[in-house]
This record gives structure tokens, C-alpha cells and sequence, in this order.
């Protein structure tokens, strides 16, 4: 039975699990680099390698499954930052080199893609919304290395809107977990925030007209701190509507096509967030469709995703030689098997 030992350093998370092909994660560590980064307000490219190495040495350490037990070694190879791609993927390749086990190089967003398959063994095809710090798109799986993108942002991604929001109102990083506690407290309705390219049949996502929105409210004189938690509320549910509404032209879309995947799933770290999945599960019923949603643990950046999509490669035989190169800049729909 294939057991994937998966290493994820792409942005400010390092994280190594290892899962078996049964869908069980045996041994999963996540070490986030919050602290490391909180007086920058942001992630620091060579300060986030630096950790990486650190950090992946002690988890490695300490893997509850031995390692001469795993049959492949997977790490994420891009996109992402190149210093911890490499720390990452240098790490996996020396396992597999010792070893003597195959490695694999591993697409981030696949990784985020495939997910719902290891929480809930979703069935090919689906309709994907991929929602992460880097990356807002809407994508129809058709199989393992299938990856049809319907749509993308032409500026900012819907968790780098939530970052720049969270900083805008005076958060912490990371940005889009506080913007949602802060919002609880939030009347939505008392703002009205622009919803940009919201006409029927455009899958095209832009989120810097909200972000712009949003920090000119801040600007004006009357707005006093006591408003926060309801701008903040304002922004998350139209950002929420957004995406509910695209991905509603998207399912209308591939109706259209006659191409019907009934089955609707959130994958990366703004999936984590209760308001965009309260807004996604309703779209679905409203269509008779099923909705996925990975615990958030697992919607933000981990190593079981990367795991997860080591073993589908490593059963579909489609593993990657020693000399494959991490790049930082790597779409999904060059990701084939
Ligand atoms: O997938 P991820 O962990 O890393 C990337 O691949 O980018 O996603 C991180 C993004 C950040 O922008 C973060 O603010 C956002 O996901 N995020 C959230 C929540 N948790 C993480 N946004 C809104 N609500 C959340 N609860
Ligand atoms: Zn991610």
C-alpha cells in the first residue's frame, strides 16, 4: 500500500505528513512561521528559507512513521518562494536518494486541488474554486494532471484582498483569520461595497477595486474605530457574494456545455473561512449539487496535500527524476501527469 511522505515550504508553513492510500493521514506536522514574520507584516522571502531549514530538520526528526517504511517522497516544487522550494525539495530528494525511493514534485495547487479527494474521496470530475493567498481561480477537474482553469483574477487574489483589508484596519498578519473574528462582531449591511465584473457569464475575478473601497472608508474623517468590526464585515460578505456569484456562472456554464460535474468543492485558505463556505454550500443546493469543504486545517497550506497528491501520482506511475528544478512560477494548467 503506497505510503507518501509529503514536505510543503512554498510560502511561510512547513509542514510534513505522511498519508497512505486509504486516505489516512498517519503523521501530519505543521509548524507556522507567524512570529517569525509578525513585525514585518508580511512574509520575508529569506527569512521564510531560513526557517524552512530549520524547522524541516526537527519535523523530519521527528516523523512518527519510519522512513524506511515510505515508498516515495514528495515535496512541493512550485509555485511559491524559491528559497523554501528548494529547502523543501532538497530535503525530499536526499530521502529518496538514501533511500533508494522514488520522488516526486509536486504542484502546490494541486496539492490544494486534490485535497477534497483525501477528506472525502470526491469523484473526477469536479468544479474547483481555489481560493488562497496567492491564487483565485475557478477550475474544472477532470481527472489527476486535468486542470481546465474557467477562470482567474486579472489583479489581486481573493486572500492577498483579505491581507491588504486585515492591514488597511489595523490586524495582524496573518490578515484574512482576524479579518473573519473581527468581522463577528460586524453589521454587514452598513456598507456598500463595489462588486467588480459581477455581469452574467464573466468568470474573471478582480478584487483590488474592493481592497481600494474599502481603504478609502478609512480615510474619511468621520471614520472612527469603533466602525471596524463593520467594514470588515462589509468587505468578507462581498467577497463572499463574489465568489458565489462567478462560481454560479461557472456551474451555469458548464451546464451550458452539457459537461455537468455535480459536485462543487473550496480548496485553499480562504476556504477556511465560514462565511465563503456558507455562501458556496447554498449556491449548491440552490443547483441540487454537492459541496466539499476540507477541514481548514487542511485548507491552508500543509504537508498532507502534498502527500495526498504524491500518492495519486504514485499510482497513476508518474513520478519525477532527481534533476527536476523547483520554479516559483508554475500554473495549474501546465500541472499534467
Ligand atoms: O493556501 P494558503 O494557506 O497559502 C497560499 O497558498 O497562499 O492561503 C493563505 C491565504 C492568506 O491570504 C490568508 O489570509 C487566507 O488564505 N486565509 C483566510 C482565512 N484563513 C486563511 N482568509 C479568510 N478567512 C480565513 N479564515
Ligand atoms: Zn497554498
Amino acid at each position: 500500500m503506497p505510503l507518501v511522505l509529503g514536505v510543503e515550504t512554498s510560502c511561510d508553513e512547513t509542514s510534513v505528513a505522511v498519508v497512505n492510500e486509504r486516505r489516512e493521514i498517519l503523521h501530519h506536522a505543521i509548524y507556522s512561521q507567524i512570529e517569525e514574520h509578525k513585525k514585518y507584516k508580511g512574509v520575508v522571502p529569506e527569512i521564510a528559507a531560513r526557517a524552512h531549514l530549520v524547522r524541516l530538520k526537527e519535523l523530519l526528526n521527528n516523523v512518527s512513521v519510519p522512513l524506511s517504511e515510505v515508498d516515495a517522497f514528495a515535496a512541493t516544487a512550485g509555485p511559491g518562494l524559491i528559497g523554501g522550494l528548494n529547502v523543501g525539495v532538497m530535503a525530499a530528494k536526499s530521502l529518496s536518494y538514501t533511500l533508494n525511493k522514488p520522488f516526486l514534485a509536486i504542484n502546490h495547487l494541486e496539492g490544494h486541488a486534490l485535497t477534497p479527494r483525501l477528506t472525502n474521496n470526491v469523484a473526477f470530475p469536479y468544479l474547483l474554486l481555489l481560493v488562497s493567498g496567492g491564487h483565485s481561480q475557478i477550475v474544472w477537474v477532470k481527472g489527476l494532471g486535468q486542470y481546465q482553469v474557467l477562470g482567474s483574477t486579472i489583479d489581486d487574489a481573493v486572500g492577498e484582498a483579505f491581507d491588504k483589508t486585515a492591514k488597511v484596519l489595523g490586524l495582524p498578519h496573518p490578515g484574512g483569520v482576524a479579518l473573519e473574528k473581527l468581522a463577528k462582531t460586524g453589521d454587514a449591511a452598513q456598507y456598500a461595497l463595489p462588486r467588480p465584473l459581477c455581469s452574467k457569464g464573466d468568470l474573471r475575478f478582480s478584487f483590488s477595486g474592493l481592497k481600494t473601497a474599502v481603504l478609502k472608508i478609512t480615510e474619511k474623517p468621520d471614520f472612527t474605530p469603533d466602525r471596524k468590526p463593520h467594514l470588515a464585515a462589509a468587505f468578507q460578505e462581498t467577497a463572499a457574494n463574489v465568489l458565489a456569484y462567478k462560481i454560479k456562472q461557472a456551474m451555469l456554464l458548464l451546464k451550458e456545455l452539457q459537461e455537468a460535474p455535480t459536485s462543487l468543492v473550496i480548496a485553499g485558505g480562504v476556504g477556511a473561512n465560514q462565511t465563503v463556505r456558507e455562501k458556496l454550500q447554498q449556491v449548491a443546493a440552490d443547483y441540487g449539487w454537492q459541496f466539499v469543504a476540507p477541514p481548514p486545517k487542511l485548507c491552508t497550506d500543509n504537508g498532507a496535500m502534498i502527500a495526498w497528491a504524491g500518492v495519486e501520482r504514485l499510482m497513476a506511475g508518474k513520478v519525477s527524476e532527481l534533476s527536476f528544478k523547483p520554479t516559483p512560477r508554475w500554473p495549474l494548467s501546465e500541472c499534467v501527469l
